[in-house]
């Protein structure tokens, strides 16, 4: 007869140490009361209302208690954020994606899981909507290309989803790979990337609570052209490492490389952190221009470290020499 065995789990079975430690991290912050400072603070924003067309459903949260999820700087104008975009599957102009968008097919949507988890699945639009409860977050993104922008997100922190996953002790990093259709994406029938575009976070930075899985942005479910249904937003790295339309999370071992460090390697670092001491290589990273500030006289601004997030993550890359890990 066989006998029923208790002892131990086996290794892979275990919590990541990341994420066990991330959940404790994320409990204190929440029993440490930081939701008062940040509702006060909240209040005395001046109301986005205008800023929405009110066109596509609404998709509201809660103002975020998490550490740095709300700026207080002027959120960019609605029209603005929706019509200079970077978003190649639909050509490499910043006024394509949204011309050309309106093909993307958003619903049905799943987001497979896969790599070193305890148990391969596939969740749906629905059930990833109703993972976490949706929060709002206002967060600077700063694009490679030196100008950035500020806007006011709904989503959950990618934690959740990653709690949900399951990661092995193995698993150290984390590829997000956005959809890659050239039926609905005329820019993937093009070689200008190679498709599908992935991204690629350390685990522990996935699972920072500012790392955010978005599905809305303005109260409402996002446009197209900004990554429908479901994208990423790490404020505190160059808007490149956002990968929208997001249909896969693969965990890994080894380190692999991202879609913009295959195309150019020298010119897109693996973490790309938002950092005014390390140039591009063909141009400064010291300021920014703000999208929507574009009068005659208007200066640019000075580029935060870690986009000036680096109260909330500086810790996550202790010790690192930046200038080699740029
Ligand atoms: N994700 C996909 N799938 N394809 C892209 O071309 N561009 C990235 C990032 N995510 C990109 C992407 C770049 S370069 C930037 S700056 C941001 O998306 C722009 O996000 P936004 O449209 O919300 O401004």
């Amino acid at each position: 007869m066989a006998m029923l065995r208790f002892d131990s789990p086996a290794a892979s079975e275990i919590t990541h140490p990341v994420v066990y430690a991330a959940r404790r991290q994320w409990l204190k912050q929440v029993a440490g009361g930081a939701a008062g400072s940040v509702l006060a603070a909240w209040a005395g924003r001046e109301a986005l209302a205008t800023e929405k067309p009110g066109k596509r459903p609404a998709l509201v949260g809660t103002s975020s208690s998490v550490p740095g999820a709300i700026t207080m700087d002027k959120a960019t104008r609605y029209e603005d954020a929706t019509s200079y975009n970077n978003f190649y599957e639909f050509g490499t102009r910043k006024s394509d994606p949204a011309r050309y968008a309106d093909t993307l097919v958003t619903d049905p949507w799943a987001i497979e899981i896969e790599g070193l988890v305890k148990r391969p699945f596939k969740l749906g639009l629905d059930d990833l909507l109703k993972l976490s409860p949706m929060q709002e977050r206002i967060y600077r993104l700063r694009c490679v290309e030196g100008w950035s922008m500020v806007i006011p997100w709904v989503g959950y922190s990618l934690s959740a989803l990653i709690g949900r996953a399951e990661p092995l002790g193995s698993a150290k990093f984390v590829e997000l790979v956005s959809l890659a259709d050239a039926q609905q994406m005329p820019g993937v029938r093009s070689s200008v990337l190679d498709w599908p575009y992935t991204e690629v976070l350390r685990l522990d930075e996935a699972m920072h609570p500012l790392a955010l899985l978005a599905f809305g942005m303005y109260g409402e479910v996002l446009p197209k052209q900004n990554g429908a249904p479901v994208r990423l937003v790490v404020p505190w790295k160059y808007g490149f490492k956002s990968a929208k339309s997001i249909v896969k999370l693969r965990f890994v071992e080894p380190q692999p490389r991202s879609t913009w460090g295959r195309a150019a390697p020298t010119e897109y670092g693996f973490y790309a952190n938002v950092n005014p001491n390390v140039d591009h290589p063909r141009w400064s990273q010291a300021t920014e221009r703000r999208i929507g500030e574009d009068g005659l006289f208007t200066r640019r601004r000075k580029t935060l470290m870690f986009n000036g997030y680096e109260p909330q993550v500086g810790q996550l890359y202790a010790g690192m020499d930046l200038q080699r890990h740029f």
